[in-house]
């Protein structure tokens, strides 16, 4: 039994199929990454997952349990945590408040929720910016603030929605060592969006490829890049955008 199971999954908008027929596996402990050109269909993945869409077909089974359908409470419940890649984040609170709503999934009491958001918080080295409102920071932060948040929701399967984009390169790798530490200090599962080649390659142990809805490709990071089909529909072009 797998622990995230996708089967045949497809998601239409009205014509416009964004994720056609997927299938893959994820098993606990893995760091997997997910590429692919713009438009690819990785966000609708992810929503499908997550159950802010309901795919129209396939199943999603999470630790053996079918989740489809669905809601992403509920999926937050199970133990999927998300990020997004355009910040839901609520601009009216602080870091720390932000956190704090996380945190509430799994505790109602107020003070364990406080101590809760501050030891993440502190984890991920964003102690000086706590009291900040959200709309004060630059997006590359505010997108490690809704990690922080997906963090205190307690997840055993994180879904990163490119959370490095905006980071420059010291950051970056940062951010590479920081989703490590996650992986192998905390038991957490990986599944995470990117486009920064030298961060998803680097992180992940197996990378998932998708192109116009479909998956193109799926393995270790070192047959991806050498192979011919991605090459054609994404790494040649960014590569040979110096990206
Ligand atoms: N709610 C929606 N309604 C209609 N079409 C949508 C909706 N969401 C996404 N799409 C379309 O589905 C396709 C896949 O979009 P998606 O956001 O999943 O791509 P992506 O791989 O995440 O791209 P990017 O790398 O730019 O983030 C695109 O053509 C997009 O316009
Ligand atoms: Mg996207």
């Amino acid at each position: 039994m797998a622990f995230l199971d996708v089967e045949n999954v497809v998601k239409d908008f009205g014509g416009l199929v964004a994720n056609n027929d997927i299938s893959f596996q994820i098993e606990k402990n893995e760091i997997v990454g997910l590429i692919g050109p713009n438009g690819a269909g990785k966000t609708t993945l992810f929503n499908c997952i997550v159950g802010y869409y309901k795919p129209d077909k396939g199943k999603i089974r999470f630790k053996g349990k079918d989740i489809t359908g669905f809601k992403p409470f509920q999926t937050s419940r199970e133990g999927i945590g998300r990020t997004f890649q355009i910040m839901k984040v609520t601009t009216g609170l602080t870091v720390h408040e932000n956190v704090m709503v996380g945190a509430f999934l799994r505790t109602e009491k107020r003070a364990e929720a406080d101590k809760e958001a501050s030891e993440i918080i502190e984890f991920l080295g964003l102690s000086h910016i706590k009291d900040y409102h959200i709309n004060e920071l630059p997006i590359a932060i505010q997108r490690k603030v809704g990690l922080a948040r997906a963090l205190a929701t307690k997840p055993e399967l994180l879904m990163l929605d490119e959370v490095a984009s905006g980071l420059n390169h010291k950051e970056t790798e940062e951010m590479v060592e920081l989703l490590k530490r996650l992986n192998v200090e905390k038991h957490i599962t990986i599944f995470l969006i990117e486009h920064i080649m030298e961060m998803v390659m680097t992180v992940s142990g197996r990378v998932i490829v998708l192109d116009s809805g479909i998956k193109i490709a799926e393995g270790p990071p070192e047959d991806i890049v050498k192979n011919p089909e991605v090459i054609k529909a994404y790494l040649g072009e960014r590569y040979a955008k110096g990206k």
